[in-house]
């Protein structure tokens, strides 16, 4: 079965929430999916077997959070080049992490990664939801039927 792994560092949770919406609209295209904290992610074969990769962290004081710093790392040992990829974040005002993030996987990774990285205030605000569940589709949509 195509697996996919939702990778997310989160401070009070609303990251988490558009991991897991990112997660079902995947899952809505028939994908198993892993929605998984980066503090439970401890070696390289916990990123072992996946299809797909989509990584989310809020922006604090215009950076990513260290979690995802130090997990970018880890990633970085893995042979990821040409595997599908997205990225997302919550954000209040300017929102550098997932872009940050986006730009890793594409450029440092080799990634083939979705069109945008996905950036979001609230899942529940604007639209939210729909977005991110079609953020999910997208990415599922590179791995063919
Ligand atoms: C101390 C502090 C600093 C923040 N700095 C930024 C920032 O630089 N840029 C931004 O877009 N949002 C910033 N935010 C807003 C957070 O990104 C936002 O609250 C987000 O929803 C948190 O997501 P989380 O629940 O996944 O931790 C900041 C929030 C706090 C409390």
């Amino acid at each position: 079965m195509t697996k996919a792994l939702v990778a997310y560092a989160t401070r009070t949770g609303e990251t988490q929430q558009i991991g897991e919406l990112v997660a079902e609209g995947m899952r809505f295209s028939g994908i198993a999916v892993d929605v998984v904290d980066v503090k439970n992610i401890a070696s390289e074969k916990d990123l072992a077997g996946y299809d797909a990769y989509v990584f989310g962290s809020p922006t604090y004081h215009g950076d990513m959070l260290q979690g995802m710093k130090t997990f970018l790392f880890l990633v970085e040992k893995v042979e990821l080049k040409g595997r599908a990829g997205g990225a997302f974040g919550s954000f209040g005002w300017s929102g550098e992490a997932a872009e940050r993030i986006f730009e890793t996987m594409k450029n440092i990774f080799g990634m083939d990664m979705a069109d945008n990285p996905l950036m979001l205030k609230n899942s529940s605000l604007g639209g939210g939801i729909k977005m991110a569940q079609d953020y999910g589709r997208q990415i599922a949509a590179k791995l063919g039927p």
